[in-house]
């Protein structure tokens, strides 16, 4: 085994911070929709508790996409531009999550500093951190001061669709979280890339080690 610098120190600030924001703003977020149901904190606590983890996560959005677009690491966002290519490796990537792990078959997926996501990470990721957070935190904001931004509100169709595309999109991050965690629990053992996430650096097998900085 060697050891691979994959994951920068701006990128894992960003991610912790942004993980525990989401499961604060989750809490906070439930409490505020589901009042009678829920007795964690009060409205009020809940109301002020998910505006500021809310801005706070705003500003650490632009951490990653600030640290991603003035580095060269963008590269590991970079799509696969041929979809016979992407779509071959994403069925085997699937066909090792459904079966393969199950028998003992190697990840067909050997990561690099550049390419340090499978093919189903690096399409997941570039949805959720390019459209799926941003229209997060953009509908977010609209519905912190509805009134200010009354124009672009009814523009989009009033309160309730705002609403309703904040709400999906909190189902939908709810059972990301889930399932993000379950997939990073698949590593060559089930701390690996959790360690990779706090320490930086990912234990590869020798012969993939291919670029970036190893000690
Ligand atoms: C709440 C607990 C969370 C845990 C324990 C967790 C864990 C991890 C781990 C271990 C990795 C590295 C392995 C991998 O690449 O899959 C990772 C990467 C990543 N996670 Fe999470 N995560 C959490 C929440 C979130 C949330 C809420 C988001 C987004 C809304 C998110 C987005 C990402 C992204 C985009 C990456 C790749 C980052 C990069 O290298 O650019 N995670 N996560």
């Amino acid at each position: 085994m060697n050891k691979l610098y994959i994951h920068p120190l701006p990128v894992r600030v960003w991610h912790w911070t942004n993980a525990i924001g989401f499961v604060l703003l989750i809490a906070s977020g439930v409490q505020i929709r589901y009042l009678d149901l829920f007795q964690l904190m009060s409205f009020r606590t809940a109301v002020v508790a998910h505006n500021w983890i809310g801005f706070v996560l705003i500003a650490n959005f632009f951490i990653w996409l600030g640290f991603y677009l003035f580095s060269d690491k963008i590269k590991v966002y970079h799509p696969e531009l041929s979809p016979m290519k992407y779509f071959r490796a994403s069925f085997r990537q699937m066909q090792f999550y459904g079966y393969g792990i199950f028998r003992g078959e190697p990840n067909p997926h050997h990561p690099s500093a550049y390419r340090k996501f499978n093919p189903l990470q690096s399409m997941m990721y570039q949805i959720i951190m390019m459209l799926l957070v941003p229209i997060m935190f953009f509908t977010g904001v609209l519905l912190w001061d509805v009134t200010r931004f009354s124009s672009v509100v009814d523009m989009l169709g009033g309160v309730r669709v705002v609403d309703t595309v904040h709400v999906l999109l909190f189902i939908l991050f709810s059972g990301f979280i889930i399932v993000h965690i379950y997939l990073a629990s698949l590593g060559h053992t089930p701390s690996a890339h959790f360690k990779a996430m706090i320490t930086g650096f990912e234990e590869v097998e020798d012969e993939v080690e291919e670029t970036g900085t190893t000690s």
